[in-house]
């Protein structure tokens, strides 16, 4: 099976699931903070677009990007009618994408598919993306997880990606390892470090 023909099928299973809690959480974050105004994202590695379309639902702006067009494709197709216009889309590789400027950068299990230099330059392009205010919420891979031994993929030491958010106060935080499932039904150990981070000093 190609990566291609994984991903399909992957979307085809995760398209309908709820979004991720981490983008739940950002999006409480940032709608406690007083009165409302028009805010964007950027969704890294989109997939089938479950956190993207609670953001629009919430009534953001999303970019979402993803390397593979079926997932553009079916995120463009799950998208009611009256939120397309807060959607925009680009097929693109999150090792040399451009990060605009935005409030929120959300990557749900779409950053540990990058080998360690490439995922560390995207990491600093994130960074670089988040104005004072703004969050980063993100799933990773920690190091105990199933892939860690694969070279192409990037898995870290929790502590080591506490340590990379020097200039962000973690507001959700939480580490967790649990044999299961892939969502197309591979065992697999999963080491799983989830955070909602927000910029609280310049770079
Ligand atoms: C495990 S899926 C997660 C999808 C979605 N974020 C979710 O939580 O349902 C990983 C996604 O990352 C995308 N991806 C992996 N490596 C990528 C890269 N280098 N550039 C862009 N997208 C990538 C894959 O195509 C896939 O859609």
């Amino acid at each position: 099976m190609t990566d291609s023909e994984y991903w399909a099928r992957y979307y085809a299973v995760t398209g309908e699931r709820p979004a991720w809690g981490t983008v739940r959480r950002a999006i409480e974050l940032f709608a406690a903070e007083g009165p409302p105004r028009q805010l964007t994202a950027v969704d890294l590695g989109c997939g089938a677009g479950r956190d993207t379309q609670e953001l629009l639902r919430a009534g953001w702006r999303v970019l979402a990007i993803d390397r593979e067009e079926a997932a553009i494709a079916a995120v463009e197709i799950a998208t009611e009618p009256h939120l397309r216009g807060a959607l925009d889309v680009r097929v693109a590789d999150l090792a040399d994408f451009d990060v605009p400027q935005c409030d929120l950068v959300n990557a749900s299990l779409s950053l540990p598919f990058l080998s360690p230099e490439p995922f560390w330059g995207t990491w600093r392009r994130i960074l670089a993306a988040l104005p004072v205010g703004g969050r980063f919420a993100a799933m990773l891979f920690g190091d105990h997880d199933g892939s860690a031994a694969d070279l192409s993929m990037t898995c870290l030491p929790p502590v080591e990606i506490r340590a990379r958010l020097g200039s962000f106060e973690i507001e959700h935080w939480v580490d967790s390892e649990e044999d299961t499932t892939t969502a197309l039904g591979e065992p697999h150990h999963f080491h799983l470090v989830e955070f909602v981070a927000r910029r609280t000093a310049s770079a």
